[in-house]
């Protein structure tokens, strides 16, 4: 039988300047999902990619005296390379200079004119040149771009429009009959209310740059950079092009990441398009929150109050770093990025806690077995809570993955951590090794924390792909034992299984010394 396909993507990032932790969040998110499906069995395809046309791409390139092209060369290499370097997983990088991609698009603004969905038409209002977007008088905030807050001019061109207003009432439907279309469910009211102010028809080609996609039987047009980019999702599978066996294999996507801000491209401007070319439909659109600095505001380029997430991941190791944005920052919203944060959840979860509890079980079995379990073990009821917590822990943790919760989804690894922790003071080994008597209880303890470090390892491969190896390294589990089935059942890790003594996985940081170094390199 084939297996099931999960297909899901990031946005597509400007290469606008180099990537930040910002854009980091979401990757790793999506890097994360993708594991754990690929664990659990799915064929998974999983896209991420730069978005590279636009004027201010084209504004940007001059300032450097260089040509768009390689303006944007020099900055998608950064971002591959931190992708690379954050062990980002994905299945296909798309580009939307990528020739396949271009032609794709001018082939479906081709198709969109051709059924009368795209129209020729005059477009005069106020535009913000930053975002590329037209606004009415009504839409702007305090006069100003609703969506940078910054200064909009009048503008007055030809252009070709999508008829997006005739979609209305059809989004409206398909919010009501898709519960999961838009999540969470806070951000649909917000996209329902943008349709019924009204939905205008939308400029869909511009004249005034021409660092874009050509419209090929309108040369003097370039594709709204909008319109090329959304349709990556598509193209990046062939769509449009001579083989198009990956888009019949996994289209429709399984969840689109974004960012809160881009939600309504992706939950008006998307499924209209891709209703207008009769295709189908997402299955879902995740709005996750933003990174915000200490002070409330978004950590962005343009402000230039940035986190260089290779300066953190140099310094504290990767999976250090992405088990920090996904514990620390719930999915759905805005969260404050600190380092103390970041330092303290280093030290307490990372060192403390799992570090602590890898490193105490195994130095134990080292230091009263010299390695090996004796295969004589002595159960006791004081064992119960901790071998149920622990063969419970794979179905709450993919209750939460489910839905995208993968602060949760920690969290309830974390219980378990801890309950081993809490165990180990209960059980008291040290105690146990004192009396010969006792020698088949304190194996059965050791035991059972082996069992505990083996289940913990399985699930923490999707968030820490690099620590994972290292734990079941060090209490020797390896094939069978270590697949994802295996982790909802207790008692599988061999009775006489041989550990070996690894490195700190963690070490504590000293957070004042760490502060004030890092406030001098950020
Ligand atoms: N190119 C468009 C997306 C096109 S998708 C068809 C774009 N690019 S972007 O580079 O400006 O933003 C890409 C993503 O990064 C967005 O989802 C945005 O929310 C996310 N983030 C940028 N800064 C962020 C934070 N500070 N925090 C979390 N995510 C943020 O929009």
């Amino acid at each position: 039988m084939s297996k099931k396909t999960f297909y899901i993507t990031t946005p597509i990032y400007y290469p606008s300047g180099n990537p930040h932790i910002g854009h980091s969040f979401c990757s790793v998110a999506a890097d994360v999902m993708a594991r754990y499906k690929r664990l659990s069995g799915f064929d998974v395809m999983f896209l991420t990619g730069t978005d590279e046309h636009g004027q201010k791409i084209e504004t940007n390139a001059q300032k450097e005296g260089l040509s768009p092209k390689e303006y944007v060369d020099k900055i998608v290499s950064e971002f591959r390379k931190l992708w690379d370097l954050m062990n980002i997983s994905n299945d296909k990088y798309i580009r939307t200079t990528d020739e396949p991609h271009k032609l794709a698009v001018q082939k479906i603004f081709r198709a969109l004119y051709d059924k009368g969905e795209i129209y020729k038409g005059t477009y005069s209002g106020l535009y913000c040149k930053p975002c590329e977007a037209f606004w009415t008088e009504s839409q702007l905030k305090d006069g100003k771009c609703p969506d940078c807050d910054r200064e909009v001019e009048y503008t007055e061109e030809e252009a070709y429009f999508f008829k997006l207003s005739k979609y209305a009432d059809k989004l409206l439907d398909l919010y009501e009959t898709r519960a999961d279309f838009i999540r969470p469910e806070s951000r649909k009211n917000e996209m329902i209310s943008f349709i019924k102010s009204g939905l205008n028809d939308l400029c869909v080609s511009r004249t005034s740059f021409s660092w874009g996609v050509p419209v090929d039987f309108d040369k003097k047009h370039v594709v709204y950079v909008w319109l090329d980019a959304l349709t990556n999702y598509i193209t990046a599978l062939g769509y449009g092009s001579d083989n198009d066996s990956d888009y019949q294999k996994y289209w429709p996507a399984d969840v689109h990441f974004v960012g809160k801000e881009i939600m309504r491209f992706h939950t008006i401007i998307w499924p209209a398009v891709l209703m207008a070319l009769d295709l189908p439909l997402p299955k879902c659109v995740y709005g996750h929150g933003w990174l915000l600095f200490g002070d409330g505001t978004k950590m962005s380029k343009s402000k230039g109050n940035v986190v260089d997430p290779k300066v953190l991941c140099d310094r504290y190791g990767i999976d250090a770093i992405r088990y920090f944005m996904l514990r620390e920052f719930p999915f759905g919203k805005d969260s404050n990025f600190t380092n103390e944060a970041l330092i303290n959840r280093i030290n307490s979860d990372l060192a403390n806690d799992l570090g602590n509890l890898v490193s105490r079980t195994t130095a134990m079995v080292l230091k009263y077995f010299d390695g090996k379990l004796p295969h004589d073990i002595e159960q006791s009821e004081a064992d119960d809570e901790l071998i149920s917590t622990a063969s419970l822990l794979r179905g709450k943790y993919e209750e939460q993955m489910e839905n995208f919760q993968f602060s949760s989804a920690l969290a309830e690894v974390w219980k378990l951590i801890s309950r081993a922790n809490k165990y180990i003071d209960e059980t008291m080994p040290w105690a146990l090794a004192k009396d010969p008597e006792k020698s088949a209880r304190l194996s059965a303890v050791l035991y059972n924390l082996c069992e505990v470090l083996r289940i913990v390892s399985i699930l923490i491969i999707p968030f820490m792909p690099e620590t994972a190896p290292k734990i079941q390294k060090q209490i020797g589990a390896t094939g069978e034992i270590t697949t994802w089935e295996s982790a909802k059942s207790w008692g599988l890790l061999p009775k006489e299984i041989a550990i070996s003594k690894g490195e700190a996985l963690f070490p504590r940081i000293d957070m004042k010394k760490e502060l004030e170094e890092l406030n001098l390199t950020m």
